[in-house]
């Protein structure tokens, strides 16, 4: 647990790094919030993290903060521009996770300026949700394997190969960083469900 972040408000719309990473001080984590679907900055494409704010403790204690939100809301995967920050970075991971009970354990990974390609011609289609569009859940059609190029927390270069589910939660993060959300993914809308419907209409899925 940490405490609720609001040296960010007043920004939120704004990507010049030196005045948001300026109002966050203070130790530990904070909780930052999350924007629901609405917000137009979750319809922006977000920009490249500069190498120059990399190093810079502001920035550091901006990722441990995302991972302390994704933890405090269960989430298996946060982009920066759920919490405000037009910015290219995204952390994923999947822990024993009560919102995705049967889902493969995915170590803590973070990804910044992350470029994403399939790795495989085929799909698979499975259930989502998202925590900027809560209470929710629909049928994604996503590649089954993936390869992402970016930078690590440092700057260093990373790669990741992924598959299935860890590879669907790459892709949907992505998504975000380029101003989509899951739902622009569906094929329709006619799955799109509850989740108290999800679990009484749709459990054998
Ligand atoms: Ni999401």
């Amino acid at each position: 647990m940490g405490v609720v972040g609001n040296g960010w408000r007043g920004s939120r719309d704004d990507v010049d790094q030196r005045h948001e990473f300026s109002q966050c001080d203070g130790d530990g984590a904070m909780i930052l919030k999350v924007a629901r679907l609405g917000h137009p900055l979750l319809r922006r494409r977000a920009k490249a993290v500069p190498m120059a704010l990399v190093a810079r403790p502001e920035f550091q204690r901006f990722l441990d903060d995302l991972v302390e939100t994704m933890h405090e809301y269960d989430g298996v995967g946060l982009a920066a521009p759920q919490v405000h920050v037009s910015l290219q970075v995204a952390v994923i991971e999947v822990q024993r996770n009560p919102r995705y009970p049967k889902a493969p354990p995915v170590p803590l990974t973070m990804v910044l300026n992350p470029r994403l390609r399939p790795a495989s011609r085929r799909q698979a289609l499975d259930w989502e949700g998202c925590l900027s569009i809560p209470d929710l859940r629909g049928q994604v059609p996503r590649w089954r394997s993936v390869i992402v190029d970016g930078l690590d927390r440092r700057g260093r270069p990373l790669r990741l190969r992924a598959s299935d589910f860890f590879a669907r939660v790459l892709q949907h993060e992505w998504d975000h960083l380029q101003g989509r959300v899951y739902l622009d993914r569906m094929h329709g809308l006619s799955s799109l469900t509850h989740l108290a419907e999800r679990a009484r209409f749709w459990a054998k899925e």
